[in-house]
């Protein structure tokens, strides 16, 4: 399926016990995880177990380069370790870099460290007890490059007719590659939802009564569109395949095509998305195959569901959604899967769905702070790319300084940051479209940052012209 280098023959770090922490993560969840809390159904609900101790063990992910072997690889542990040690700190889930390291530059292509009760970004501190085994956990793993698969279905046995049915991606995967780092909340929304399906992962594995417990490894992230869910569903796969290299052997992404299971054959959609399942339950019996399947804006599916429900006139619409629901409850019964799913109108989720989710989490638009950071990376982009003049480095965080800059790289900081403000209430995909737009718009050889500036405040003006002389909302942008 893919080139060789599997996760789990590396060793990883997965030890029971678990890191996952209750800190923080309530507002989204659809039933409190207080102790003796219960559910309105009357069952018992999830405890997660967690205090600081445990939100703060660190994650160290070591990625070896391609065709380093198991016998190499084992002693990268101990050098990233004294590599950790001598740097002293590091910010919290990004990638560090080994080029001034000879001892681990052939080996190593990239070391992460995170640890959940800090927000991406914050200093995470190293020391001789805070590296020990226990306190941190190590895991060692090799990107896939293998491509996507197709895997198609038919109705009926000797079909002619095919539709795609899902595509597969083993993980980790490099198509899925710094996707977390790129995403960007004021909140600590990604390493909450970590630690949160970890924990879920963990409760089926050790065979506890999920219904006692109530936990149905389903999760829905939902908010307007563009604000980064299904990327965040990657994400967030891509980091448990490594954190789980060491329990499960492979990890596999299966995005269901709902769309053309949805709208190919309307007649045979009920049987198509049963065919489809039976693919997914082939790789759940593997019992070291760890399996996450994202359905992608099932308000699409259940919208139409609830049409015809109205209109009191049952049709395929139904029969096709019903077949759905029934077999997301099939294969969580297999401890080795993770459902997520997401979806634009957070009114519209058919009920059906958002009963089984443990998770029901709210994705908005990005803030101003978390807009900077993202126009950050695309100026430090272009600016890597000699596009725009490099001399002037924008500052991590002006809203440290305000406006009492001293010197041109504070003063064109807080002002992307004003530009920032302006552009609150646009989505995470069109605040990456406007640096290339401005840019469009001087394309010199070397634009200096000023300039650039001038043309991206420009180019938000016009962003929210447009959508007002198209009568859109302006964060309810088509995509
Ligand atoms: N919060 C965010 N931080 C950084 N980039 C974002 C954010 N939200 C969206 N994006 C950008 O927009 C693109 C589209 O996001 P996507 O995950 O498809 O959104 P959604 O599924 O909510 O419609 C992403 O690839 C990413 O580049
Ligand atoms: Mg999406």
């Amino acid at each position: 399926m893919s080139d060789g280098g599997g996760g789990g023959d590396c060793g990883g770090g997965f030890s029971g016990g678990g890191d996952c922490n209750g800190n923080g993560f309530y507002g989204g969840i659809i039933y409190d995880t207080g102790s003796s809390s219960s559910r309105p159904d009357g069952k018992r609900m999830m405890r997660i177990e967690g205090g600081s101790s445990i939100g703060s063990t660190l994650h160290v992910e070591i990625r070896l380069k391609r065709g380093v072997t198991k016998n190499d690889g084992a002693g990268a542990k101990d050098l990233v370790r004294s590599y950790l040690l001598d740097i002293g700190y590091a910010s919290n889930n990004t990638s560090l870099s080994v080029s001034e390291r000879p001892e681990l530059t052939n080996i190593v292509e990239k070391v992460i460290v995170g640890q959940s009760s800090l927000k991406d970004g914050q200093t995470v501190t190293f020391t001789e007890t805070s590296l020990r085994d226990g306190s941190a956990k190590y895991y060692l793993y090799r990107l896939k490059r293998g491509d996507v698969i197709a895997q198609e279905v038919s109705a009926n046995a000797n079909d002619e007719d095919h539709t795609v049915g899902s595509h597969q991606w083993e993980l980790p995967n490099a198509d899925f590659d710094d996707m977390w780092e790129n995403l960007v909340f004021e909140d600590n929304i990604k390493n909450e939802l970590l630690t949160y399906v970890y924990a879920l992962l963990q409760i089926a594995d050790k065979g506890l009564d999920s219904s006692i417990l109530t936990a149905n490894r389903v999760v829905l992230l939902h908010g307007p569109p563009g604000t980064g869910k299904t990327t965040l569903c990657k994400a967030l796969a891509q980091r448990l395949a490594v954190r789980m290299n060491g329990r499960y052997r492979n990890a596999i992404f299966v995005e269901i095509n709902s769309h053309s299971l949805f709208s190919k054959w309307f007649s045979e959609s009920g049987k198509l998305v049963a065919k489809m399942f039976e693919q997914v339950c082939e790789l759940l019996e593997d019992p070291h195959c760890l399996v996450f399947v994202l359905i992608d804006e099932v308000e699409s599916l259940t919208m139409s569901r609830q049409m015809a429900m109205n209109r009191n006139e049952p049709s395929d619409s139904v029969r096709a959604v019903n077949a759905l629901l029934t077999e997301i409850d099939r294969i969580r019964r297999y401890p080795n899967v993770l459902v997520l799913t997401t979806s634009n109108l957070s009114d519209s989720v058919d009920p059906a769905f958002l009963d089984r989710a443990d998770i029901k989490r709210l994705v908005p638009p990005p803030s101003p702070r978390a807009i900077y950071v993202i126009f950050l990376s695309c100026v430090k982009e272009l600016q890597r790319g000699g596009l725009v003049d490099p001399v002037i480095g924008l500052l991590p965080d002006p809203w440290r300084v305000g406006g009492s800059y001293t010197n041109a790289s504070g003063e064109l900081s807080y002002r992307l940051l004003k530009i920032a403000e302006k552009s609150v209430g646009l989505s995470g995909r069109t605040l990456r479209k406007l640096p290339v737009l401005a840019y469009s718009k001087r394309p010199l050889d070397m634009v200096p940052l000023d300039e650039f500036l001038d043309a991206m405040e420009a180019a938000v003006s016009e962003q929210f012209g447009d959508c007002q002389n198209a009568g859109h909302i302006v964060n309810g942008d088509s995509h």
